[in-house]
């Protein structure tokens, strides 16, 4: 397995000063340097109504799915989420899909960023040393959060999973920049592992992104994006275009 090969990287303003991960394989930034926890909760928390479909009294379990995992910042937020409002017994099933992780020692300075989140950060850190290729599972907050780490290129990660996703979270690098994820064969698998109602966020508004997601049946609007970006996209799955 190939691990992300990272910079780190000052940036004065940001509102974490001690250094901002860097793609230097990609030669794009992980998230908003600025403050990505809030551009994380905007766009992809905001975007799929996660606050209110958590708070759903009767929910027993909820699934999504990450294009691009990262350095597990949209992970984290997701997770603490969850357990501030998700019923005690209800699971969340969280598959991140990730080609080059952070080896463990730029996970760690990562996550180190958001010090309200060192609970679930800690558990997930400590079974991170046995990372390995394909599948990786971890049990996180006794259980309430079930995390799958597939550890694949998305063209061979999509097509091995089974589960329907109630939720979808694209966070590749900028399309221009990483088309692999952004592809119309991941389009076509998101289509075969939704339902109606299945929702999705990313920070792009790219044309391509856009008219690839009405393709294979979801309804796509803009939002205004977050941070300098003019504009983003979530949407809906109807299965009907
Ligand atoms: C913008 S970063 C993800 C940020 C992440 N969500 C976070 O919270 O840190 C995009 C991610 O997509 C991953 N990626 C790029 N190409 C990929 C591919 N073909 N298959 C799977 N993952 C890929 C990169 O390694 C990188 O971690």
């Amino acid at each position: 397995m190939q691990f992300a090969n990272i910079e780190w990287r000052e940036n004065k303003g940001a509102k974490n000063s001690i250094g901002q991960p860097y793609s230097l394989d990609f030669n794009d930034v992980y998230f908003n340097t600025d403050d990505g926890l809030a551009e994380s909760e905007h766009v992809f928390i905001t975007h799929n109504k996660l606050q209110q479909r958590f708070s759903d009294a009767n929910l027993s379990s909820f699934t999504m799915i990450e294009t691009g995992f990262g350095t597990g910042l949209n992970f984290l937020a997701v997770s603490a989420l969850w357990l501030q409002l998700a019923p005690k017994s209800a699971t969340l099933h969280y598959i991140g899909i990730e080609k080059t992780p952070l080896s463990i020692a730029d996970l760690t300075r990562a996550q180190a960023l958001w010090p309200q989140f060192t609970d679930v950060s800690q558990a997930f850190i400590t079974q991170y040393s046995t990372l390995e290729s394909g599948t990786n599972h971890f049990s996180i907050a006794a259980g309430r959060i079930q995390l799958v780490l597939q550890a694949d290129d998305i063209t061979l990660a999509l097509p091995q999973l089974s589960q329907i996703a109630d939720a979808w979270l694209l966070d590749g690098f900028a399309p221009a920049k990483n088309t692999a994820m952004w592809s119309s064969e991941v389009f076509a698998q998101m289509a075969r592992l939704s339902k109606k109602g299945s929702t999705f966020a990313t920070f792009t508004s790219a044309g391509h992104v856009k008219r690839g997601l009405y393709s294979v049946g979801f309804e796509v609007s803009k939002h205004k994006g977050f941070g300098k970006k003019r504009e983003m996209l979530s949407g809906i799955f109807t299965g009907k275009n």
